[in-house]
């Protein structure tokens, strides 16, 4: 993006919103216009084009009718998951910037070649993952040393939906994975931040609702990590159907404890003694709106660009060999069987 030379002043990057009309689209909408000019927006939603309306730019039914159309420096891209890795590549091939929402990929092979794709074009590709931003979490990352060497995490998160998933969540094609692809990257994300990659992963995948099952969707998946090099090992457990919605995450540590959970994080001793706390009462779009913020003033930076690109690479690498593990297991079993 060229810089305004004349009084130093860098403009304000002009965005296009893809997949505006959706529940992330919506949201982000308010907050992407406080440090951007949404310039335009794309959506074939029935609704899109009275929203596009309301907000005063054009829109448009696919992301190849907005290009020589409009003008704009990167897209805000809040679409289904199958969706993904086509519009990115096309608007990267259209020299644009892109901002996304997760996951930054849903294959490792994917994830390359958007890499590569991203690196070809000089733009960049930035995950929207908001507990980066929360300064909760921030503050777990910074004090985590203060536990001593941690040998064991344990996180939860779940929600308390009483009904079945629908809409494209239910839908193998257009999902492509369950709970641990949809809340899990935002777990494996965090972890990746703390931790390195687990070397080691094995999964249990459990299902609430028979069509779920039937369709490979898993609604709750339990999985334990081990680093058998520095003897740390963890667990994770993420689901859409339990009691009660909870996150929570706790890392035991040789000198003392860090649990985080939303709006805190507590540092204790061996033994229970509060040693620190971090309170943060600040709304979730607090937080989503210093990402946004961050992500639209650093779209030209390439070291953050590079680094953000080799954890994204990392979170989806773990998450796409837990699937490639169970599709070998199933198919093992299925040949046992046969
Ligand atoms: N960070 C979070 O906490 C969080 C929460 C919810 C969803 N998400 C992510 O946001 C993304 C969207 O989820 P959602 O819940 O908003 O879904 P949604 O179904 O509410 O919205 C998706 C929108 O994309 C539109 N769309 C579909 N294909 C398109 C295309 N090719 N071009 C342009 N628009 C297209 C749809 O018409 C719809 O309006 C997903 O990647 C999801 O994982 C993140």
């Amino acid at each position: 993006m060229p810089s305004d030379r004349s009084n130093n002043v860098r403009p304000r990057p002009r965005v296009l919103v893809v997949g505006f009309a959706g529940h992330q689209g919506k949201e982000y909408l308010p907050i992407v216009r406080e440090s951007a000019d949404v310039v335009g927006g794309v959506d074939p939603a029935p609704a899109a084009a009275s929203l596009a309306d309301e907000w005063g730019f054009p829109h448009y039914d696919f992301l190849g009718e907005a290009f020589g159309k409009v003008d704009f420096d990167a897209a805000v891209v809040t679409v289904p998951h199958s969706e993904h890795f086509s519009v990115c590549a096309e608007l990267l091939a259209h020299g644009r910037h892109v901002i996304k929402e997760k996951p930054f990929a849903v294959t490792e092979r994917e994830a390359r070649q958007l890499i590569h794709l991203a690196q070809r074009a000089d733009r960049s590709v930035l995950t929207l993952l908001q507990r980066n931003f929360n300064p909760v979490f921030q503050f777990a990352r910074e004090n985590l040393a203060r536990i001593g060497e941690p040998y064991w995490f344990s996180y939860d998160y779940h929600f308390n939906l009483a009904h079945p998933t629908t809409g494209w969540r239910a839908s193998r094609e257009q999902a492509v994975g369950g709970v641990l692809l949809d809340m899990g990257y935002h777990l494996i994300d965090v972890l990746g931040g703390m931790f390195p990659e687990p070397p080691r992963v094995h999964s249990a995948f459990v299902h609430h609702y028979q069509e779920m099952r039937d369709r490979r969707l898993e609604d709750l998946v339990s999985l334990m990590c081990s680093y058998p090099s520095t003897g740390l090992a963890g667990s994770l457990r993420i689901s859409r159907h339990h009691y009660e919605k909870i996150e929570h995450l706790c890392v035991l540590g040789t000198e003392g404890a860090l649990n985080v959970v939303p709006g805190v994080a507590i540092l204790h001793s061996v033994g229970g003694l509060q040693l620190d706390r971090h309170t943060w009462e600040g709304p979730k779009t607090d937080a989503v709106r210093s990402m946004m913020a961050h992500h639209l003033g650093h779209l030209d930076d390439r070291y953050f660009r590079q680094d953000h690109l080799q954890r994204q690479l990392a979170t989806v690498r773990t998450i796409d060999r837990i699937y490639r593990d169970r599709t070998r297991e199933r198919n093992e079993l299925t040949d046992r069987c046969a």
